[in-house]
């Protein structure tokens, strides 16, 4: 096992979560630091404040020609959304291993090609979705896999929470085709949270909620949406609903709840250790909400309305550190071959289509759109071979999963069944 640290770039350091994933690959000592890279004006003071002895560029282009044979193992890409694949690309085609910043792309076109690049080149891709990192969700996964709550029938979730002016006056932020909005900024943090517990989504149902804000010159067909509600179905079966708005005074989001980002405060810091929950996760045995992790059942009595539900806390391991951080030592033991991708590029562009499919949905009049059937005879779902004849995206999983999966046509005519013998969920 190798311990010599691993090069890296960061792509867009000095923006808004640039300076972090700098700050944290400064920090770690299985980390070098090679490149700084952006083209803002400020960013070469930026540079030189952060760690002055790191070469700055202001294009990855320029980076490789300069550093030649000394290009870095692994780059950070945390450039604006409509920016993701192009700089990804050239990194890619260089031999240099990424971290991609969510969302993964802003085109499902784009982001097939991108992962085409990725196979063709040998290289690994993270997809930087770090809240299935946070310790709370790390518990959830954990209790899922054990059964605990049964039968998972439904979820309902919640990412409501209030952005101020300033978040947006970063043009890209304000419009919806440069990858601004709270669909592709935030919601698909939480999608993929979802997949990462359900599975993937099948279909959706969006309406828009009231626009409460006005950016000043900001052209009203392109500004970006701040809320919605939806209904979601999961091939699974699992049904959810998920309220959206980043126009709320409300402490319902993921990142005040669970403390998940150390530039945002967590609720219960302020609030006398008030908990809040995000997710509630119904299963046939018990309610579990997240991320307080309270736990609902009627342990040993009777399974009805007419017993009393009792609730308790369920246990969760926390070693203090943010998932920014845990991800950054799984990216560096993916860059190292010791582990294969935690979020892969399949996850992170499934996670788009969702909310390519929200958007869609936003602006059809039945609301209603199916997750698109994508061709993915290339590709694979975490490392797993998908039947390219079905009408939606389904697990094929590996014999390690030690589950089966029914295809037959018995089965709901526009899903794929996932029912295992041994419980997925
Ligand atoms: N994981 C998270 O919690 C999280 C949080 C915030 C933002 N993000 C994602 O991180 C990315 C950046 O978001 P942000 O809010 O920091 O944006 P930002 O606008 O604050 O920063 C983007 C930076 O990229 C630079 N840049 C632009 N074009 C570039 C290029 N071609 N090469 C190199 N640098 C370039 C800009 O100059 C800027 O400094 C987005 O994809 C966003 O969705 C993730």
């Amino acid at each position: 096992m190798s311990t010599t640290p691993i090069t890296i770039a960061v792509v867009g350091f000095s923006g808004r979560i640039g300076v972090r994933h700098t700050q944290y690959v400064l920090d770690n000592a299985d980390t070098d630091i090679v490149a700084l890279v952006d083209p803002d004006p400020t960013a070469a003071d930026v540079a030189k404040k952060m760690s002055p002895s790191t070469p700055f560029f202001t294009t990855v282009g320029e980076m490789l020609s300069t550093l030649g044979d000394e290009k870095p193992q692994a780059g950070i890409v945390c450039v604006p959304n409509n920016l993701h694949v192009v700089v990804a690309k050239e990194l890619v085609a260089a031999g240099i291993d990424i971290l991609v910043e969510k969302p993964l792309c802003d085109s499902i076109d784009d982001g097939k090609s991108l992962l085409e690049d990725v196979r063709k080149y040998g290289v690994k891709l993270l997809v930087g979705h770090h809240k299935r990192f946070n310790h709370c969700a790390m518990a959830t996964k954990k209790i899922l896999e054990s059964r605990s709550l049964g039968d998972i029938t439904a979820v309902s979730a919640l990412w409501t929470g209030f952005k101020p002016d300033s978040y947006y006056i970063v043009p890209w932020r304000r419009s919806k085709s440069q990858g601004g909005g709270v669909v592709f900024n935030n919601f698909v943090h939480d999608i993929d949270l979802l997949h990462y517990f359900f599975g993937p989504t099948v279909r959706v149902h969006a309406e828009q909620s009231i626009t409460r804000r006005k950016h000043e010159g900001q052209d009203p067909d392109d500004q970006a949406e701040e809320g919605l509600a939806l209904v979601l179905k999961f091939a699974s079966g699992v049904v959810g609903t998920f309220v959206i708005s980043d126009c709320v005074a409300s402490p319902h989001n993921f990142e005040s709840a669970a403390g998940d980002d150390p530039g945002l405060p967590q609720t219960w810091y302020e609030e006398g250790k008030q908990e809040v929950d995000v997710y509630r996760i119904f299963g046939t045995d018990a309610t579990l909400s997240v991320p307080d992790m309270t736990r609902w059942s009627f342990g040993d009595r009777k399974k009805s309305w007419e017993s009393v539900l009792t609730h308790g806390k369920m246990p969760v391991e926390n070693d203090g550190r943010w998932p920014f951080e845990r991800r950054l030592d799984h990216f560096v033991r993916v860059v190292r071959r010791e582990e294969e991708p935690n979020c892969t590029g399949e996850d992170g562009l499934l996670a788009v289509m969702v909310c390519d499919a929200v958007r869609q949905a936003l602006d059809s009049e039945s609301g209603t759109v199916a997750v698109p059937t994508i061709q993915w005879s290339s590709l694979a779902y975490r490392g797993r071979s998908i039947s390219p004849t079905t009408q939606c995206i389904a697990f094929a999983p590996s014999k390690e999963d030690n589950v089966t999966t029914d295809y037959s046509p018995a089965h709901t005519p526009s899903m794929v069944s996932c029912r295992p013998s041994t419980p997925f969920l």
